[in-house]
């Protein structure tokens, strides 16, 4: 496959479109996930000393020994897994470079990547750039899998399966059940698994389970994960993946070749970020779960029909009782209402034109602001 073919087709992000649509139109921007929970004092304060430190030229490409370190404990106290921070942890350029890294690194032309739909707008571009096949299954409307659907994506073609817990759009949570069930899935038919647990530290109902800790799933998964979402730093692009060495050797040639480095003095910030203790995140779900609610009160009050995420910091409305598709209703709700949200159908391979993501990461004037000029 050349090159150009292998971005032949790729539209542009549509949800970094609707925050250039967002600043044109001068609205609230409701669309891309930034999260305005406060950055913790010490954790800024850390980055700012970094670079005063002059911790300013390029770190280790694997990432800074005490951040891997660091990473390694959380991983094994919160996650439930266990890895070796030599050599099966790498700190990349967000999470999003360490999903291109995963896929470019172990996916060959033509392998076949199963993907749940609605999904995380990158996933398909990376298995794209990296000449492999996206499959999709679809996470149902009440939120359960189809088993038979998921078995009937698997052929000898099939290398991997893509999973998102808290996902995003959805904020539904993977159960053990269900992460047992692709488990099983894996083992039989031989398939790799990259879990991209971004949103670990939102979960408003049910637990966050890491796939990797399930029995039998270590050696055949990539974890990866970052610090965007939990502590409000989505500019500093600080991520992370971690899997078996066999499999983390070629995330890392990829990695080595294009980013280098996450950014040094963020990264030492990173290690603040780890120390911060429990209330931390306590405090974070409340906010959100406050935020949440909110919306969906106030969404359930117009024409739109939200559905309740159990965790992340999304919620999906659907347009059943709008006489617009998701394009024109996005539309309308930038240049009419100045509140931009994301059209369903970026979520999805084909569908989705019935529905639309809010994000509900935003202050809550805003959110307040956004929510009175949808119900004008
Ligand atoms: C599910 C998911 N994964 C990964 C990312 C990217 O995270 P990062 O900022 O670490 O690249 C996002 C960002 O919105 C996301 O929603």
């Amino acid at each position: 496959m050349s090159g150009s073919e292998r971005v032949e087709g790729l539209t542009e992000s549509v949800i970094r479109e609707m925050t250039r649509k967002a600043i044109k139109n001068d609205a609230i921007n409701l669309s891309q996930g930034y999260p305005e929970y406060p950055t913790a004092e010490k954790v800024r304060k850390a980055a700012v000393e970094a670079i005063n430190e002059d911790e300013n030229q390029y770190s280790i490409t694997w990432g800074k020994q005490e951040l891997r370190e660091k990473l390694s404990e959380k991983l094994k106290n919160f996650n439930n897994i266990e890895y070796d921070p030599e050599m099966e942890i790498t700190i990349t350029c967000g999470a999003s470079e360490s999903i291109m890294s995963t896929m470019l690194g172990l996916i060959d032309s033509g392998d076949e990547v199963i993907i749940f739909q609605p999904f995380y707008e990158n996933y398909v571009p990376s298995v794209r750039m990296a000449s492999g096949k996206p499959v999709f299954t679809t996470i149902q409307n009440d939120m359960s899998l189809d088993h038979e659907e998921i078995k009937n994506t698997v052929n000898e073609n099939t290398k991997m399966i893509l999973l998102n817990t808290p996902h995003n759009p959805t904020g539904k949570v993977f159960s053990k059940e269900e992460l047992e069930f692709i488990r099983d899935l894996c083992v039989d038919n031989d398939i790799l698994a990259v879990t991209d647990e971004m949103y670990e530290h939102i979960v408003f109902e049910g637990e966050h389970i890491s796939l990797a800790s399930i029995d039998d799933m270590w050696e055949r998964t990539v974890t990866i994960s970052g610090f965007s979402k939990a502590y409000s730093v989505t500019g500093w692009r600080v991520g992370y993946s971690a899997a078996p060495k066999d499999l983390m050797n070629p995330i890392r040639k990829v990695h080595d070749y294009t980013t280098v480095c996450s950014p040094t003095p963020f990264q030492k910030a990173a290690v603040q970020a780890l120390s911060l203790p429990t209330d931390y995140y306590q405090d974070m779900v409340d906010y959100y779960r406050k935020a949440r609610d909110f919306v969906y009160d106030k969404l359930s009050e117009c024409d739109l029909e939200p559905s309740l995420p159990n965790g992340a910091y999304y919620m999906m409305a659907s347009l059943d009782n709008i006489d617009m598709d998701d394009i024109e209703y996005t539309d309308y709700l930038v240049k009419e209402k100045g509140v931009a949200v994301v059209p369903g159908s970026s979520f999805f391979e084909h569908g989705g034109e019935d529905m639309v993501r809010f994000c509900f990461s935003q202050k809550m004037e805003d959110l307040s602001e956004a929510m009175d000029r949808i119900l004008k």
